[in-house]
């Protein structure tokens, strides 16, 4: 209660943002300052601005035995105005140097105000989760189904993250786009009712640097789960300007697909998100295509493949709807089980397929890129071009650092791809 009374007294002397014991990243993770204000700095961003230690006055202890933690929350945080209370109501504020005190009556208002732009991801994303949480929370109190997703817009709409205290601080774009991948995936993995699965980064990562120089008009994942593989595209296409426009996403699993909404909603460039099965819903021709479609999918019936023949391999059903749905011209890139690029049921189709297509790239990876299982996967890259040379890696146990951007098996793939890329 009495770092609620500190915060309601900070508030009525002009701070919107008032955290209590907030997890410092760069600090040991048993050390929090008790309470930390933020406000704006000169340039209208906020900032953490005041810090307030708390301490309870017996007869040996002196409100200076709070200057310590003072110094070391200014050290990590970089905070300007700092403050002893003792007994919850005596105020004292230390000098700029952190080595005295003087008893004041309260606060200092904030010099340019309370309310300022919130520029840090992690500072956003911890205000999301927040706001999760306690919907979450109330929707259990009431017996309502889980998480109303609805936050996500009116986060939008309303312009600003909601704050404890009712406030709306306006955040910029890229900052809100960051925060929410981070924190409603975050969620979704802790929360009881998650059934998620997301790509790990480092390959939704490759995926969009293999597809990159084709993110030029339209991208599509039809099985796109939180759509981790759409966002990293996105960041791509943003940073280098190849022109993405429009974004599509498919997932037969309506939560999950109201996941990846909540975090489109905040990207750069529209997206759509649809609820559907992708295997029978009518979905357009794309330019790119990224995908890592579900793995060994049990199929009741026989499907007719490009080639004319017909199966029941879950595998290669979704590969064959995939490239039927690549525009000309287009490229693939997808994650996929490594049986598809040895199942003796599948050699007629990829004779047809080397024929047919540019298989461009096959990186082989081991088990552990398909988070849970023991399963070998493969990233492969289908282009609706002429067939040429493959280029074919298998990647160890370091396969994390040769994928990461800049990594010498992605590097070589990309070469091969597309050539030297500026
Ligand atoms: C491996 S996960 C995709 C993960 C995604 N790359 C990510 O990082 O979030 C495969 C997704 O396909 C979805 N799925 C399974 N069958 C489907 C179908 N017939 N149509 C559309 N989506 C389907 C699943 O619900 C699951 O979310």
């Amino acid at each position: 209660m009495s770092a609620q009374s500190i915060r309601d007294t900070l508030v009525r002397a002009g701070y919107e943002f008032v955290q209590l014991e907030p997890r410092i990243p760069d600090a040991k993770a048993s050390w929090s300052p008790d309470v930390v204000a933020w406000a704006a700095d000169a340039g209208g961003t906020l900032v953490p601005w005041a810090v307030v230690e708390t301490k309870k006055q017996y007869a040996a202890v002196q409100p200076e035995a709070g200057l310590p933690a003072l110094a070391r929350a200014r050290d990590l945080l970089g905070t300007v105005d700092h403050y002893v209370v003792v007994n919850d109501t005596e105020w004292f504020r230390a000098d700029p140097g952190i080595q005295r005190l003087e008893r004041v009556d309260g606060p200092i208002p904030p010099p340019n105000g309370g309310e300022g732009e919130i520029t840090d991801v992690d500072l956003a994303s911890s205000l999301i989760s927040e706001d999760l949480w306690k919907t979450a929370f109330r929707a259990r109190d009431r017996g309502a189904p889980v998480v109303d997703y609805v936050w996500a817009d009116a986060q939008l709409t309303h312009g600003g993250l909601r704050t404890a205290t009712g406030a709306r601080l306006p955040i910029t774009n890229e900052v809100l786009w960051q925060a929410s991948r981070r924190s409603i995936v975050d969620f979704e993995r802790r929360s009881k009712e998650a059934g998620i699965y997301t790509s790990p980064k480092v390959v939704a990562q490759a995926v969009a640097q293999l597809a990159g120089p084709r993110l030029t008009w339209d991208l599509l994942d039809p099985f796109c789960g939180a759509g981790s593989f759409l966002w990293e595209a996105i960041d791509y296409a943003q940073e280098h300007r190849t022109g993405l426009n429009t974004v599509l996403g498919y997932d037969i699993n309506v939560r999950t697909a109201e996941v990846a909404r909540a975090i489109g909603n905040a990207a750069p460039v529209p997206v759509e998100i649809v609820a559907a099965d992708a295997l029978s819903a009518d979905l357009p021709l794309s330019t790119c295509v990224v995908s890592a479609p579900p793995f060994g999918l049990r199929v009741p019936e026989h499907h007719e493949l490009l080639d004319g023949s017909s199966t029941r391999d879950g595998d290669l059903i979704v590969l064959d709807r995939i490239l039927r749905l690549l525009g000309s011209g287009g490229r693939a890139v997808l994650h996929m089980p490594v049986g598809v690029t040895f199942r003796s049921t599948g050699e007629q189709y990829r004779r047809f397929l080397a024929s047919r297509f540019r298989i461009a790239a096959i990186l082989g990876l081991p088990s552990g890129a398909v988070a849970g299982t023991g399963i070998r996967s493969v990233l492969m890259v289908i282009d609706d071009a002429p067939s040429t040379d493959t280029f074919v890696a298998q990647l160890g146990e370091d396969w994390e650092s040769q994928l990461a951007p800049g990594g010498a098996a992605l590097e070589a793939a990309l070469a091969h791809i597309d050539g030297p890329r500026p």
